[in-house]
């Protein structure tokens, strides 16, 4: 494997030709190309993404772009953080090449109709809470892997099921992409790294809390030697509704297809969504099973 580490700005590009162009050049240059696809408002946990992409690859490639077709109608596409220019000093620092930052009209041109829809894991969980949400990240996803085609595209497992449809697509579609998913990345007291942390007062961030602490007592229980799902479930419900969060779902599910348990006997996922004022946020653990 050829690397090449940037010292400077990335190249910041917003159009598919010239993308194209400077792809074409890396791959001339023997370069294997990474891509660490995002919506901006970079935290620690996309940094982490970035840093496992220099590691491993010759051309480090983010994408910066807030997805319209992966929010509902009342969701907080108009309002999610953006700040370009302090996304490319991180960036910056963090070595990475190229930075593809689009108009949404170059990413959706006049008349477009095509986009993927998926069944099984993209149907449950965010998918039943945010109905159209994977049929928008599939699509956006599939364009840049086209137009980047990257040897190894980085997602953080604080997106589980994400990352989880994102594998289920490439494996259905055959595309010659290695997914390499990230450990979630957390603030020193459990709140999970979120570009949407920044929308919360001081109390709902106290509050918001409890999702991460849900998880501790799951897998507290677990490692005690509770096996059964209802059990853990009715814990964690408790300590979200003790912090006054709106529950959107709690459950623990295999793995592989997010199917929902009703009892622990091997590896699982415990997920989380809550709203806490008019943020929603998610969260996940990995659950062994009892020893
Ligand atoms: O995880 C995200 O930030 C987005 O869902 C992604 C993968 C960049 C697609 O828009």
């Amino acid at each position: 494997m050829t690397t090449a580490r940037s010292s400077t700005r990335p190249q910041l590009i917003d159009d598919v030709a010239q993308l194209r162009q400077r792809l074409a050049s890396a791959r001339e240059a023997g370069l294997n190309v990474g891509l660490v696809p995002t919506m901006g408002a970079l935290h620690e946990g996309h940094l982490s993404l970035v840093d496992a992409c220099r590691r491993e690859c010759g051309l480090v490639v983010v994408t910066i772009f807030v997805n319209p077709t992966q929010f509902g109608p009342h969701e907080d596409f108009a309002r999610y953080p953006r700040d370009l220019q302090s996304d490319l000093q991180l960036l910056a620092a963090h070595g990475a090449d190229v930075v593809f930052a689009p108009q949404t009209e170059a990413m959706y041109r006049d008349r477009h109709c095509t986009y993927v829809e998926m069944t099984g894991p993209a149907e449950t969980l965010e998918g039943d809470s945010r109905p159209g949400h994977f049929r928008g990240v599939a699509t956006i996803v599939l364009k840049l892997f086209n137009l980047v085609q990257p040897e190894r595209a980085y997602f953080g497992r604080k997106d589980f099921q994400q990352s989880l449809v994102v594998r289920r697509m490439v494996a259905d579609l055959d595309l010659p992409i290695k997914i390499v998913v990230c450990p979630l990345v957390r603030e020193p007291d459990g709140l999970a790294k979120s570009s949407r942390n920044v929308f919360l007062s001081q109390s709902e961030r106290g509050r918001a809390l409890s999702l991460s602490q849900s998880l501790v007592t799951a897998r507290q229980m677990v490692s005690d030697g509770q096996a059964d799902v209802a059990a853990i479930v009715t814990a964690m419900r408790e300590k979200l509704a003790a912090a006054d969060v709106e529950i959107d779902y709690v459950a623990i599910c295999d793995r592989d297809t997010l199917r929902p348990l009703e009892k622990l006997d091997g590896p699982a996922v415990a997920l989380v969504a809550a709203r806490v004022g008019q943020t929603r946020l998610i969260d996940n653990e990995l659950l062994e099973g009892p020893s």
